[in-house]
């Protein structure tokens, strides 16, 4: 591990160090960004990553700055993965046929040489050769040849049958400086359809970083130190390794050499044809040839790993394939545990069975390589390169994920890196699938698709979505894709959707696609089963999701007379104000299944009708007036759904019914209380109703269902902490949450369900932050222990769950004990338990007493034992609850002059100060403190002048807001 440093890095560029992070390590969620500005601070970043991810990083900062200097409001559209990959296309009129490659690595040295044989046909006229080749490869540019071949009738008729010279004369060869290419000018033009042979000598290093070829090492059992070489080309980095076109259109066989050290073996994408012994204890090894692959696809593995026997499974529908895992010996009994060949075998055959079509290959390796470090297994054409971990948890969907993109991908390959949106999305959904049906979706204890989902809804209807994390932006379109694969899977039935899945497959074998053609080919296949309207495309439908950064809600208002409804349907927007622009001519293909109560076939999912990009449609013959309707039931479509006040009542009430919790569908009944709660939040629909929906939660065990309420308490418990309500909305969060956690009882063993065990913790940590005495008590026992410990400094006996409650609810005496161990914390242990400790003091408390001693401490006498970065951590805190950021507005006030004094020159924390004082009210009550401060101290801001009249506008949306739910809240 590496740790990355930045020191004053300007703010703005945050949102990219998490883009780095997030794109590296996939680990980088708002929480986890949270964490790593709390545990550093605003401008000093720390960043534990692997080297060659520190230079990413760099890189991502470097162009982040680029474009926020730039002032680009959105910030790059392009996302990370794709500017990174914005590479200069080739320009097309040449392309290869196929390559010859020989490669001798020299493990011990670090070093390899090769040597590349290229047959081209020119597909027009040029003299110019132009090719990817990275520049730390170094090209023996004066020993390239290049000679004709022959023509390639097929492209060019030549009645003239010219003789040109065999040898073709090169003039000039050029590195170019910007871009990692070779261009090879010629003497003379080539005619079209010309086919010629080029031949390139090369040298290169061999790095440690997973690009490229690399070198890695693990130690054996003895403790010894064994190399590895193995190579990782995904999406560009071939041309480190050999001058080639490196785009994943071209795609042309690969024979291949590649030498190594007697007692080693190499796996690469085709089987060893012939081995021959050449100098100094070295053995070169001659590949099968490869079919038509595309660069990325290309990989190898150099080593000493030992082949896993097989113990457990071989189906005989495999007979033909030969799968072999690789891994070193000591692995082997925990990988035979967690049944690896069967976990491939399985998956393997359901994808096929799925698509269709066999594997296409003779034989599929498998390795779990020690200290391999990408975000992503190596999906080489038949060599998936795993991490360790990764091989060893057992896992259906890590396995599938990797297999679909043997088939997608490697067989049928995306045209660009821009088309592979909708390639990563059906191999999400296809391992879903997958491991769905070979494991019942234990893997995903049933949160399959409900985390991608939420998270959509989540970041959908912000006002400017993804405006934190701006590399998150290619995953949820990824993730959102994935979500209309699966509408479109019910809605034009799971027989229809795979066969024209399966046609596109065959259509598109050896070939490239665009996503075009996946919707097209899904569209003939709906025509002719029937199961779309002959005039509608699945492209019309599918882009009018995935093309807006955005969803719809939908709202049904029922005439109980007539027995109809209205729909209509118009953007989702959860934070306030909704002042997105041009939000009338969003329109979506919208799905329209419903259940009534008098006919709940939660199995019928074809649609009664489609919204057809219109705003509203009406549905008819509805039941009696005493009976519910659901529409879009088990989240067939991602969109939340809006009722009239009675309709909701009458879900309500049947809710409290055994019968009805029974007959309503898991997935749906979760459904209807996100949609409730949020559609509140929203200001779409009256709290009153939405808290009716929450009574059936007495007796709802469901942890499904139970998840949503965690967030919906934790954000609505936060917007009205500093009115009067919150203590009422505390005893309601008691009484549901009581029933549940006392029925969940104590901690199981370690044989305990997962979804158990967090809802146990969930629930308690939420009856804690709501005051539930039990909690309270047991968390002071547990405190005391340290309180009585003879050298509390030494270490802390009390678990973290502990701490928060007892700085929130606990006695003065207590706090204070927590912040002189802070004061006194050696700098031998581990900082980050400071920091939490720090956190938990400023952010628990409800008691201004507690704050204030804080802030004087850390302000106004400065003393020593905090830093800046302290106080920056303090803010944030206190930003997180009214009792927070009240005393700390009431501070600034009492103390406005001295604290002036103190941050002069300290614009950065200032800033912080005003921005976490004066913007997180939300009633009238606080807009007036806060308008009062501004004209009493009118000029006194400096810096911080714009961020308090921001803060007051800002406070007056959320007035609004509060004025008209508080009331009925508290009712
Ligand atoms: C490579 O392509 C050329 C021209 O298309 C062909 O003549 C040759 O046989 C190919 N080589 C191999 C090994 O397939
Ligand atoms: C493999 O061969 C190299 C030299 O060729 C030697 O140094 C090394 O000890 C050998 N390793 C094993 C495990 O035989
Ligand atoms: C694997 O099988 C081979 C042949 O059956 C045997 O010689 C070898 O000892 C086995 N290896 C392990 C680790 O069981």
């Amino acid at each position: 591990m590496y740790i990355v440093v930045v020191q004053n890095l300007p703010k703005i560029l945050l949102p990219y160090i998490c883009v780095a992070k997030y794109y590296l390590t996939c680990q980088c969620t708002l929480d986890s960004m949270d964490d790593i500005l709390q545990q550093a601070s605003l401008t000093n970043i720390i960043l534990r990553l692997p080297k060659m991810e520190k230079l990413l990083i760099l890189l991502i900062i470097v162009i982040g700055f680029a474009s926020a200097s730039m002032r680009i409001e959105r910030s790059i559209d392009l996302s990370a993965a794709h500017s990174l990959i914005s590479d200069s296309k080739l320009p097309g009129e040449i392309t290869p046929n196929n390559y010859t490659i020989d490669l001798r690595p020299n493990i011990e040295e670090s070093t390899f040489s090769g040597k590349i044989k290229i047959i081209l046909t020119w597909q027009e006229p040029t003299n110019q050769i132009t090719l990817h080749a990275a520049h730390d490869l170094e090209i023996a540019e004066s020993d390239i040849k290049l000679s004709k071949i022959g023509m390639d009738e097929t492209i060019h008729h030549d009645s003239t049958k010219e003789n040109y010279p065999k040898e073709i004369t090169i003039r000039r060869v050029d590195r170019m400086i910007k871009k990692p290419c070779l261009v090879i000018h010629l003497q003379n033009a080539l005619k079209q359809g010309t086919v010629a042979e080029l031949e390139i000598d090369f040298n290169g290093q061999i790095w440690e970083t997973s690009e490229g070829m690399f070198k890695g090492s693990y130690p054996d059992n003895g403790g010894e130190k064994k190399n590895y070489l193995a190579t990782h080309m995904r999406p560009n980095f071939a041309r480190r390794l050999f001058p080639c076109f490196d785009e994943p259109s071209y795609k042309v066989p690969f024979i291949v050499s590649i030498a190594r050290p007697k007692n080693y073996t190499t796996l690469f994408n085709t089987p060893v044809k012939s081995s021959d012994e050449i100098e100094d204890n070295y053995v070169i090894d001659h590949f099968e040839k490869t079919l038509p692959m595309s660069t990325f696809t290309f990989g190898f593995v150099t080593s000493q790993l030992a082949l896993l026997n097989r113990t457990d499974f071989s189906d005989p529908h495999l007979k033909k394939l030969c799968i072999r895992v690789y891994a070193r010996p000591e692995l082997h009994s925990d990988l035979d545990k967690t049944r690896v060949y069967e976990r491939i075998e399985k998956s393997l055959l359901s994808i096929k069975t799925y698509l269709g079509a066999d594997f296409p290959l003779e034989k599929l390796d498998v390795v779990a390589l020690p200290s391999f470090s990408t975000v992503k297994p190596a999906d080489n054409w038949g060599l998936i390169v795993y991490k360790e971990s990764e091989m060893l948890q057992n896992s259906y969907y890590l396995i599938a994920q990797e297999l679909v993109y043997q088939w997608l991908g490697a067989w049928a390959t995306p045209y660009w890196w821009s088309d592979s949106h909708i390639n990563k999305a059906i191999a999400g959904f296809l391992s879903a699938q997958t491991a769905i049906e070979l494991d019942g979706g234990a893997e995903f204890e049933g949160k399959w698709p409900m985390t991608i989902l939420y998270s959509i809804y989540y970041e959908f209807s912000k006002r400017y979505p993804h405006s934190r994390i701006t590399g998150m932006k290619q995953e949820t379109i990824c993730s959102k894709t994935e979500l209309v694969l699966r509408m479109l899977n019910f809605t034009l039935g799971a027989d229809t959707f795979r066969k024209g899945l399966q046609k596109f497959f065959v259509d598109r074998e050896f070939k490239t696609f665009f996503a075009d053609d996946v919707w097209e080919a899904l569209t003939k296949q709906a025509h002719l089963d029937n199961k779309l309207c002959p005039n509608v495309t699945v492209g019309a439908i599918a882009t009018s999701w995935i093309q807006k950064d955005r969803i719809p809600t939908v709202s049904v208002i029922r005439n109980y007379e007539k027995k109809t409804a209205k729909l209509s349907q118009k953007v989702y927007l959860r934070e306030r104000p909704h002042d997105v622009p041009e939000q009338d001519k969003m329109l979506w293909w919208i799905p329209i299944i419903t259940i009534t109560e008098d006919k709940m076939d939660f199995d019928n999912r074809t649609p009664k009708l489609w919204m057809k990009k219109v705003k509203e449609v009406e549905i008819k013959d509805l039941p009696s007036a005493d009976k519910f309707i659901i529409v879009n039931p088990e989240e067939i479509g991602p969109f939340p759904v809006n009722y009239d006040e009675k309709n909701w009542n009458l879900l309500s009430l049947y809710l409290q019914t055994p019968k009805g919790r029974e007959t309503i569908p898991v997935y749906t009944r979760a459904k209807l209380l996100h949609d409730a709660w949020n559609l509140a939040y929203a200001g779409q629909l009256s709290f009153a109703t939405a808290f009716n929906m929450t009574l059936f939660m007495k007796s709802e065990r469901d942890h499904l269902v139970w998840n949503p309420v965690f967030t919906m308490i934790d954000h609505i418990g936060r917007h009205i902490d500093m009115s009067n309500v919150h203590k009422k909305f505390e005893t309601y969060v008691r009484t549901m949450l009581t029933p549940l956690y006392e029925e969940l009882g104590p901690e199981g063993d370690e044989n305990e369900e997962n979804w158990r065990r967090n809802l146990r913790s969930l629930s308690k940590t939420f009856l804690c932050r709501a005051g539930y005495k039990p909690c309270i008590e047991e968390a002071q026992v547990e405190y005391k222990k340290w309180m009585e410990s003879p050298s509390p400094d030494e270490g802390n006996p009390v678990a973290n769950q502990y701490i928060c409650p007892v700085f929130k609810w606990g006695t003065m005496e207590e706090w204070e004990f927590g912040l002189h161990r802070v004061i006194n914390f050696p700098s031998s242990r581990k900082q980050n338990e400071r920091t939490y400790l720090l956190k938990t003091l400023a952010g628990c408390p409800n008691h201004s007493d507690k704050i204030l001693r804080l802030l004087n401490i850390t302000i106004l006498e400065q003393n020593a034992n905090f830093t800046e970065n302290d106080i920056f951590l303090i803010f944030s805190m206190l930003s997180g609850g009214s009792s927070g950021y009240t005393t700390l507005f009431n501070f600034l006030q009492d103390n406005w002059e001295a604290i002036k004094i103190k941050f002069t020159n300290k614009t950065n924390l200032w800033d912080s100060l005003i921005s976490t004082a004066t913007g997180v009210f939300t009633t009238q009550e606080g807009y007036d403190m806060v308008k009062q401060l501004y004209v009493q101290r009118q000029g006194e801001f400096g810096s911080a002048e714009h961020i308090i009249e921001k803060s007051l506008k800002n406070i007056k949306e959320e007035t609004k807001w509060s004025d008209e739910n508080l009331p009925v809240i508290e009712k």
